[in-house]
């Protein structure tokens, strides 16, 4: 099943909001219902966003002319800031406008085919990694969620953790929550036991612990985007995964696919890092969990920088990041 595509002229997605009770299918006809579920994480993960970028296009391009069309992309390029795939999805959409609707959507499927594409190639070279780095049975720790549901089938990082399960190469998983929005806790661990994968789901502060416990021999999650130097932007907590991982001595390994990769930025500190509500800190399902009137503070992503990471998998490169790194990308 498909987390994003176009289906008789609209988007369709799964509401990843009502996961993991409900499998929901939502059909998106307007630009603005695009531009809402996106900020709503209905629809989330970077390479998903970089599709829906696209065919947002492709449903703008339908739905205004002119201004109101420029309007429209424009809306749907800054829907969420930190992932570069939005911008790039849309960009790349709307370089063909002047050739008509169909030229744009034709434009916008080949953004989703070659993230379908990107996904497999990155399971199996991120799976020959793994195996090199940490044995044939090692015990992995994720992040977010990087599966199908973040890409549109497949995965970066739970891709790779799929495929070694198909190898018979993996020896277990532990699923970081994710607070606050729980990517992992409602995501992903949803995604691995529709694939059959055990797994074990740890609040996000317990990673460090067990690496340090030696429970983990590898860390493996995405990226929102890396920058030329290497530095890797991903969901909030992936920065503290990857002190652990450096103190522990295990491989910090960020899967993701070139679309993410941005090097037109030079480092983590020329990217704007998403704030979101308060609210989203302060409640928990619906209920308030602080005090009245006690503030927050919601970055979504923070930024591991290069010499914190392992390697990093793309579709094409496998790259082993350095002191001499910088600039790299
Ligand atoms: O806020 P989200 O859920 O869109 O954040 C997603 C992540 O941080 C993922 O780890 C990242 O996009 C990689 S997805 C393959």
């Amino acid at each position: 099943v498909r987390t994003i595509d176009w289906v008789d002229g609209g988007v369709e997605i799964i509401d990843q909001t009502a996961l993991p009770a409900r499998t929901v299918t939502r059909r998106l006809s307007t630009v603005n219902e695009l531009v809402a579920a996106i900020q709503t994480l209905a629809v989330r993960g970077a390479p998903a966003l970089g599709v829906a970028g696209a065919l947002g296009v492709a449903l703008a391009a339908r739905q205004y002319r002119e201004e109101a069309l420029a309007g429209a992309v424009l809306r749907l390029e800054t829907a969420r800031p930190t992932a570069v795939n939005l911008a790039r999805g849309v960009q790349r959409a709307a370089a063909r406008l002047a050739a008509g609707p169909d030229a744009v959507l034709a434009e916008a499927l080949a953004v989703r085919d070659e993230e379908i594409a990107s996904s497999a190639a990155m399971a199996a070279r991120g799976a020959d990694l793994v195996t090199e780095l940490c044995g044939p049975a090692p015990r992995l720790l994720t992040h977010c969620n990087t599966g199908g549901l973040a890409t549109v089938v497949g995965g970066t990082a739970l891709g790779v953790v799929a495929e070694l399960h198909r190898r018979g190469a993996l020896r277990g998983v532990v699923v970081s929550e994710t607070r606050p929005l729980l990517q992992g806790a409602r995501l992903t661990a949803w995604e691995l036991g529709q694939l059959g994968i055990g797994y074990q789901l740890a609040v996000d502060g317990a990673g460090p612990f067990l690496m340090a416990q030696g429970m983990v021999d590898a860390v493996i999650l995405g990226a929102d985007r890396i920058c030329a130097n290497g530095d890797v932007i991903n969901k909030v907590g992936t920065y503290a995964h990857a002190l652990g991982a450096q103190r522990a001595g295990i491989p910090f390994l960020v899967v993701a696919p070139e679309s993410t990769v941005d090097s037109a930025t030079p480092s983590g500190a020329d990217v704007k890092i998403e704030d979101r509500s308060p609210s989203e800190v302060l409640s928990f399902a619906g209920t308030l969990v602080a005090p009245a009137g006690a503030g927050a503070i919601n970055p979504a992503f923070d930024i591991t920088p290069h010499d914190l990471v392992t390697a990093i998998v793309t579709d094409r490169r496998t790259l082993r990041p350095d002191p001499a790194f910088s600039g790299k990308m």
